[in-house]
């Protein structure tokens, strides 16, 4: 793949290759944790979670790289960046080229501590680009463990993932380098079709390319309490995903709130527009959680196991 004119040298520092292989260390990203929000149903609020746990962590002076990985590019617009600064970024590029560094990508963003690499819709274009390339599920980890090796480069606590509505290349990319993931539902009927399909995935990435994802939890989204059947739905869904899995369900819920849609629109996180909302707080407690169930992972040792892997919801 050819390099832009002019930036051969440059690139040239990404030249170590020994990291590109599959499987390797368990502590890729030394002490902070990659989280991927994932699920293949859209508009579960996968990106509006990823957007304000984001904010909310990086309020707690955590330091935090945002990925957008979605041609949608809604996190992106959400941050209140332009299509045109993320074009500019050519942030597919991570993907469709092996020496593009992480941080030729990176913008910073409004909310202070907290760093995007943008998404534009030549995302899209990287499933048919990448369909002879080897390693093509393992391009995004490989350009986080170079980042995180390199000694030029400030280091993030936490890189939070959007990810698309689709179980594509972008998503099997977010999953192989991530070390966990968080799966956003909607207390709808259909909440937890797909999580089979998803377990699946992750049970092979594990198994063939040496993943090392875990489920840091699934966050029920949108909710409306006044609404009969959320309330039953909710109830089922943690009853069964207790049952079968464990402590599985974030205890935080984030609820349906008019005003988180509407800071997003108007490209700020809930937390920066309307920090005394009930909204805010909510995804300020997600943060305490998060930071709790990322606890034992963080202080120490990235256990591989247990994943939640195959047929992870039946
Ligand atoms: N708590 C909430 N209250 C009200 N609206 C919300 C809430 N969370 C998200 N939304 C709105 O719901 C819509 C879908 O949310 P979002 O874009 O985050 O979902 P998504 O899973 O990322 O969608 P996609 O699969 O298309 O990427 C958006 O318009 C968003 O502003
Ligand atoms: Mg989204």
């Amino acid at each position: 793949m050819a390099l832009p004119a002019g930036e051969t040298e440059e690139f040239e520092i990404m030249e170590d290759r020994s990291l590109s292989g599959v499987g390797g260390n368990l502590m890729p990203y030394g002490k902070a944790a990659v989280l991927a929000f994932v699920n293949e149903k859209g508009g579960v609020a996968k990106t509006t979670s990823c957007v304000n746990l984001g904010a909310a962590l990086a309020q707690r002076d955590w330091r935090v790289l945002c990925i957008d990985l979605d041609p949608q590019a809604n996190m992106t617009t959400a941050f209140g960046v332009s299509a045109e600064v993320a074009i500019a970024k050519e942030a597919h590029c991570l993907l469709t080229m092996p020496r593009f560094p992480l941080e030729r990508a990176v913008v910073s963003t409004q909310v202070d501590n907290l760093d995007l690499v943008p998404a534009s819709a030549r995302l899209a274009d990287c499933d048919k680009a990448l369909v002879m390339e080897v390693g093509r599920e393992g391009r995004l980890r490989t350009k986080l463990r170079e980042f995180y090796r390199s000694v030029l480069t400030e280091k993030y606590d936490v890189v939070l993932i959007d990810c698309p509505p689709s179980l594509d290349l972008l998503t099997i990319n977010a999953l192989t380098a991530a070390t966990h993931m968080i799966v956003p539902v909607t207390t709808k009927f259909y909440a937890l079709k797909g999580m089979a399909l998803l377990g699946e995935m992750v049970a092979t990435l594990h198994e063939q390319i040496g993943a090392t994802v875990k489920m840091l939890g699934i966050l029920v989204t949108m909710f409306d309490k006044k609404t009969a059947l959320d309330v039953t739905i909710y109830k089922l869904l943690r009853e069964k995903i207790e049952r079968e899995f464990g402590d599985y369900v974030f205890n935080t819920v984030i609820s349906k709130s008019v005003l988180v849609s509407e800071a997003e629109a108007g490209g700020f996180p809930v937390l920066l527009r309307e920090p005394d909302s009930k909204a805010a707080a909510a995804y300020r407690a997600l943060a305490d959680e998060t930071t709790k169930r990322l606890q034992p992972d963080m202080a120490g040792l990235l256990s591989a196991v247990p994943a939640v892997g195959a047929g992870y919801v039946s």
